[in-house]
């Protein structure tokens, strides 16, 4: 795990998104893996202006999201298609039929999470897939105590998950329960990862990710077990942490 220390969530989004464009630039029909949540939102909005300022092409980009609430359509304000619609598709050249995410509300869920996999590995896989972190340490949806082996599935939200994206509804009774997301294989077996983290609340998050052996308990930790990982964390989340020296 390569960490890289930014001073604040505004160099975190820039450097984020000058990888991201690298990447793009270098391979032009590359896959990504994308996250939704408040961490990427700034990263987004820097391809956003790279793409028309420079005219970064997401033409022949292929995308796929981590996960999707169970129950909300894509055109639901509350869905993560929504989100990634507004944050970043709406607003560069890509194609909106090659970006992909899980469908909350398929008739057939199991059938949904098998497709979603599937489609993943027809398209020969994630070049580059762009995590946050819980505070609990999950990654995507796969909450404390998932199995490492886990593909696609449904996910039955913790509590603590519930009430951090309570800020995105109305009301914490709003917050869908259940989820469709990636699973931690399905993570592992992107070529690179990208992992971004801001902010004191994820200091813990951090210090456990650096400090502890790999457990099914703290999620991210799966991530020392990956040949190519890349963190970019701010100063509020790397707060006494010893940065292992490569
Ligand atoms: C989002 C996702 C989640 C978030 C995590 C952090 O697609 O899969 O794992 O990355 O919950 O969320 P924020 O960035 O809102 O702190």
């Amino acid at each position: 795990m390569n960490i890289i220390e930014v001073k604040d969530y505004q160099e975190m989004s820039e450097r984020a998104a000058k990888y991201i464009m690298g990447k793009v630039t270098a391979n032009p029909s590359i896959t990504l893996g994308l996250a939704t949540g408040s961490t990427p939102v700034g990263t987004y909005k820097n391809l956003i202006r790279d793409h028309q300022e420079n005219g970064t092409s997401y033409r022949d980009v292929t995308t796929f999201n981590l996960d999707e609430y169970v129950g909300l359509s894509g055109d639901d304000p509350n869905s993560y298609q929504y989100f990634m619609n507004e944050q970043l598709f709406n607003h560069i050249d890509i194609n909106k039929a090659n970006t992909h995410i899980p469908r909350g509300d398929a008739s057939n869920l199991q059938e949904e999470c098998m497709r979603y996999e599937e489609l993943i590995a027809q398209n020969g896989g994630i070049e580059l897939q762009v995590l946050g972190i819980g505070s609990n340490g999950h990654i995507g949806f796969n909450e404390p105590g998932t199995s490492f082996q886990s593909k696609t599935h449904i996910v039955q939200l913790t509590d603590s998950t519930i009430h951090a994206n309570a800020r995105f509804f109305d009301r914490v009774e709003d917050v869908p329960t259940k989820a469709v997301s990636m699973g931690i294989s399905t993570i592992m077996k992107s070529k690179e990862i990208l992992l971004l983290v801001s902010g004191e609340n994820k200091n813990e998050a951090m210090h456990k990710l650096v400090g502890s052996e790999e457990n099914e308990n703290f999620p991210a930790s799966v991530l020392k077990n990956h040949p190519s990982v890349t963190i970019i964390a701010d100063q509020p989340a790397l707060q006494g942490v010893k940065i292992p020296q490569l």
